[in-house]
Order: C-alpha cells, then structure tokens, then sequence
C-alpha cells in the first residue's frame, strides 16, 4: 500500500503506546516496508560503544550484525556523525554488501539526548531510490525511535 509519508509518521505514532520498544521498533520497520516499497530490506543498527548491533529489521538476513564505526557506509555515518544517501553504492570504496543486487542505500542516524543511539538503514535494488524528501522523512521517523532504539 503505496501511503503518504506524512500519512507513515502519523501510523507510526499511533502504534508506539502498548508495545514494548522492540516490538514498537520491529513494527515500525515492516511498516515503513509495506507503506513505501522501496524501502526493500530496513532495519535498525544499535550503536554499542563502537560497533554497530543489528536490530529489528524486515527483509532478507544480512551478514553484517556487527559493524565497527568508520566500516561501510552504516559505519561512516557514525564515524562522520552525518546520514548518507548513496544513489549508486558500487561507487562507494568502503560498500559492506548486503546482497549483490542492491544499488541504493540510504541510512539515518538517531539522536537521543544528544547522542547518537542507532540508524535507520534501508536498501533498494534500483539505483537512485532514495532522496533527500526521504531522507527528511527518516529524520522525522528517527525523532519518533530514537527514544525506543535507546532502550533497546
Ligand atoms: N551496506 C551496509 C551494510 C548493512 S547491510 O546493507 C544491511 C554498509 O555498507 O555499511
């Protein structure tokens, strides 16, 4: 169900009270799937001292559970304390494939309290999927998770 992103925050809110973090965080990433398709592998990175934790995600299993802060584009998010938006991640030197059909990435850091708690990272096998009006939307879903990933 292709959906508003304006519409997906307000569905994401709206199914935080009742659920524990990790169901609230696992929900959130199947909804973001189903909402906006080309979100086609997302999932959460916990930010443990300097490695990078997969969390909940929807999409095939990856490899990488654990990236070290300065490794791939999740890692250098981290270690450069900004999102990325790769339009085509063949050119990306330091790239940690996930599968070798993806072509896109996008990854959104979240901020509680100052810190950096976790990411937002999705991947898309169309080369150019993510803009920056989704990057925008993930900051708006990383406000309403940031506070969630922290407890996880
Ligand atoms: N591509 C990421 C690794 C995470 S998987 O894609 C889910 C990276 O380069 O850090």
């Amino acid at each position: 169900m292709a959906c508003s992103y304006e519409q997906t925050l307000a569905d994401l809110r709206d199914a935080v009270p009742g659920r524990s973090p990790e169901e609230a965080v696992q929900v959130a990433m199947q909804t973001l799937q189903d909402h906006h398709p080309h979100y086609q592998w997302v999932g959460i990175y916990v930010l443990r001292g300097d490695v990078l934790e997969l969390g909940p995600f929807v999409g095939k299993p990856t490899d990488h559970v654990r990236i070290p802060v300065g490794r791939g584009v999740c890692g250098t998010a981290v270690s450069e304390r900004t999102n990325q938006v790769i339009q085509d991640v063949r050119a990306v030197e330091n790239y940690l494939a996930c599968s070798d059909t993806v072509r896109s990435e996008i990854v959104v850091l979240l901020w509680h309290e100052g810190q950096i708690v976790g990411q937002i990272d999705s991947d898309c096998d169309d080369p150019g999927a993510f803009s920056l009006e989704d990057e925008t939307f993930l900051r708006g879903v990383a406000e309403i998770l940031a506070p969630l990933v922290a407890q996880l």
